[in-house]
């Protein structure tokens, strides 16, 4: 099974969803083979968005196989008195995986390793599925984290992408846990995905700019088939 994690980011407001879901699930629905790849669990595609439009996309989806909705970050407390917080408790009927510790969190707002590793306790409590970024060895690994994503910083919206060999050597490197899965991200497009989808060492994609365009998210996902 190959993985394309869809990272929103901050983009897009409701209308702009909306726009977003409707062509999605047109594509998806209109192509027998990306349908196949999903219903013979070759692909599962995780779509991440700001936190207002993860119940709207859900209802989208819902209906297809293995295409899910994760959160792209979570709080570290569980559910309380923690005004403006969105907890692992809430949303645990809504989203199977939360993106913890990406490197524009550790870097703008500061997130330390020991409030990554809250937020890890917190999905796994909730039996939900974490993705880990990494951006090198220096960053700690979680047993309890499903994914690790290794997003080195250079490659993440620079247009330049890491080479397939440097990403399995930086692998080679990361000391993972025998169950972990290995995704890769930084700045991949349709043009480019397809060599990191033919090596049986990574497990997937995490995608940030080319998952706001439905079409191009399509046509990455196409490509798990080689
Ligand atoms: P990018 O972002 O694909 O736009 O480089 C990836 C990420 O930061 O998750």
């Amino acid at each position: 099974m190959k993985y394309i994690i869809g990272n929103w980011k901050a983009h897009k407001d409701i209308f702009q969803a909306v726009e977003w879901a409707e062509e999605f699930k047109k594509l998806v629905e209109g192509s027998s083979e990306l349908l196949a790849l999903l219903n013979n669990n070759v692909l599962k595609i995780i779509i991440c968005p700001p936190f207002p439009f993860i119940y709207l996309l859900k209802q989208f989806v819902m209906k297809i196989p293995n295409i899910e909705i994760g959160s792209q970050d979570i709080s570290q407390f569980d559910e309380g008195s923690y005004t403006g917080e969105v907890t692992a408790s809430g949303l645990r009927h809504i989203i199977s995986h939360s993106i913890i510790g990406h490197s524009e969190r550790r870097k703008e707002v500061d997130e330390t390793e020991e409030v990554i590793l809250r937020k890890v306790q917190q999905l796994s409590q909730y039996s939900l599925q974490c993705i880990l970024c990494i951006r090198n060895e220096n960053d700690l690994n979680y047993q309890a984290a499903s994914f690790v994503a290794y997003e080195p910083i250079n490659s993440i919206g620079s247009g330049h992408n890491m080479n397939v060999e440097d990403v399995i050597n930086m692998k080679q490197r990361l000391k993972l846990w025998p169950e972990q899965k290995f995704i890769y991200g930084g700045s991949v497009n349709h043009q480019d995905c397809q060599e990191y989808f033919q090596t049986e060492e990574i497990d997937g994609l995490l995608i940030g700019k080319a998952s706001l365009d439905p079409q191009e998210l399509v046509s990455i996902a196409l490509q798990t088939k080689h």
